[in-house]
């Protein structure tokens, strides 16, 4: 028997990947999280560097690419979708999780966990102006005590420079130094990032706020939450159907940053990276 064959037919819905899209690279911060809590899973991973950046089209326009997304995985029968990017989350999982059946994971700012944490009652966030104009932020940022002073700054540029592999050249520094020090100014003592292109920046971050401001992201929350609703919907995949699982990697523009993020990768998971259009 071929082992394209035994796969296929061994196979249970267990067994599918999940499916995870961003913008672009961003996604693959919380790839890693995910991999780190189920490391049984295999995923399939769509990069939709070629529209990138999303932050700054209209909530139509985010909407459309994130139903392209969610239907090019669920062709390739994904168990359930993560949507590794806050922008997409904030103006389309309402809508994707009114029209699929698929489960939906979705990450917003972690500003409520930042505002049980600051103590100058003034939390600063860092995100596209996509996630900062939509309704859902607002709705979350409207729950928040209002004690707390909420200061937000739009990242306009740092998407396209990580996308073009730019994380530590000067245009980066100078760039996150215009957006923090005026944060600074306002006594913020939690950062939140809202952009899980945004993880990729903490060095050079931490080295502009020094040690004591903390940086928070939901990468974590994001893969707990996963696991969660695998376990609640009996689809968590325990290894012993004896299928390796696989880590697939999809791009619709030049993969040479990818590849860099991925070797860097703590993890060091066997990957393929694929150009093609999606
Ligand atoms: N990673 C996306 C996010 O979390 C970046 C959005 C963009 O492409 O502007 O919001």
């Amino acid at each position: 028997m071929s082992r394209f064959f035994f796969i296929f037919t061994h196979m249970k819905y267990k067994d599918f990947a999940i499916g995870i899209f961003d913008s672009g690279v961003g996604g693959t911060s919380i790839w890693s999280e995910i991999n780190l809590l189920l490391p049984n899973e295999s995923t399939l991973y769509l990069s939709d560097s070629k529209n990138a950046p999303y932050g700054e089209k209209s909530k139509e326009e985010i909407l459309q690419l994130a139903i392209k997304n969610t239907e090019y995985l669920l062709d390739q029968q994904c168990k359930i979708i993560v949507v590794a990017c806050n922008t997409a989350t904030t103006n389309a999982i309402r809508y994707l999780r009114a029209h699929y059946k698929v489960p939906f994971i979705g990450i917003e700012p972690a500003i409520k966990p930042a505002s049980f944490q600051t103590k100058t009652n003034t939390i600063g966030i860092l995100a596209t102006q996509g996630t900062l104009n939509s309704e859902l932020f607002e709705h979350t940022s409207s729950k928040i005590d209002k004690e707390i002073r909420i200061v937000e700054q739009i990242g306009k540029g740092l998407v396209e420079l990580i996308e073009g592999g730019k994380l530590y050249s000067q245009e980066m520094t100078t760039l996150l130094q215009s957006y923090l020090h005026p944060m600074l100014a306002q006594n913020i003592d939690c950062l939140v990032l809202g952009c899980t292109h945004y993880p990729y920046l903490i060095p050079q971050i931490r080295s502009i706020i020094g040690p004591r401001i903390q940086i928070i992201d939901s990468g974590q929350a994001v893969a707990k939450q996963t696991k969660k609703i695998l376990a609640d919907t009996g689809l968590v995949n325990t290894g012993g159907n004896k299928i390796e699982s696989s880590h697939e990697f999809l791009i619709n523009s030049n993969k040479d940053t990818l590849v860099e993020l991925l070797k860097e990768n703590k993890l060091k998971k066997q990957h393929t990276i694929r150009e093609t259009d999606f």
